[in-house]
């Protein structure tokens, strides 16, 4: 597979990145459906992924990192693209370790990710798979941005509403 890798400096702003390389994808009705999948108790998986894109982006504009956009963009975008409920009864134990891999699967399959792509979403549990670790730097950035919303996603409370007395 021959994969041309634009690697700069980010100038543009994260939100005009996500729409220039991550539309065909944030619009697709397959990557749409992950808004049904509850992740972290107040996020969904559509919103997380999107959230770990812009958060990503800025990480890599902020240090001045050297990235591919695009494949920074796609990769951070399907990072955790799997359609099971993995907050329900049965769901695989593995997949706080597998599920990388399963989402590079998925990916490769609807989408055509590229090598940067793939490793980027099948590595991103590091550390929690000690021995599955990124080879290239967008994937360490994905893995950074993974962590850190992930964390604030898991802490903050859901905003109370009248509803909820
Ligand atoms: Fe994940
Ligand atoms: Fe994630």
């Amino acid at each position: 597979m021959s994969m041309q890798l634009n690697r700069r400096i980010i100038t543009e702003s994260p939100q005009d990145l996500l729409i220039q390389y991550g539309s065909e994808i944030t619009q697709d009705p397959r990557f749409l459906a992950l808004k049904d999948r509850v992740h972290h108790y107040n996020s969904n998986l559509y919103d997380h992924c999107v959230a770990v894109t812009l958060c990503a982006l800025e990480v890599a504009k902020d240090l001045q990192i050297k990235v591919d956009p695009g494949s920074l963009v796609r990769g951070c975008l399907l990072h955790d693209y799997f359609l099971y409920d993995c907050h329900a009864k049965g769901h695989p134990w593995f997949h706080m370790t597998r599920h990388g891999m399963m989402a590079a699967q998925n990916a490769m399959r609807d989408f055509g990710i590229n090598p940067v792509e793939a490793d980027m979403i099948a590595n991103h549990m590091w550390p929690l798979h000690p021995f599955r670790f990124p080879l290239c730097i967008e994937g360490w950035i994905l893995t950074l941005a993974d962590k850190k919303v992930s964390v604030k996603e898991r802490f903050t409370k859901k905003k109370k509403t009248v509803l909820d007395q």
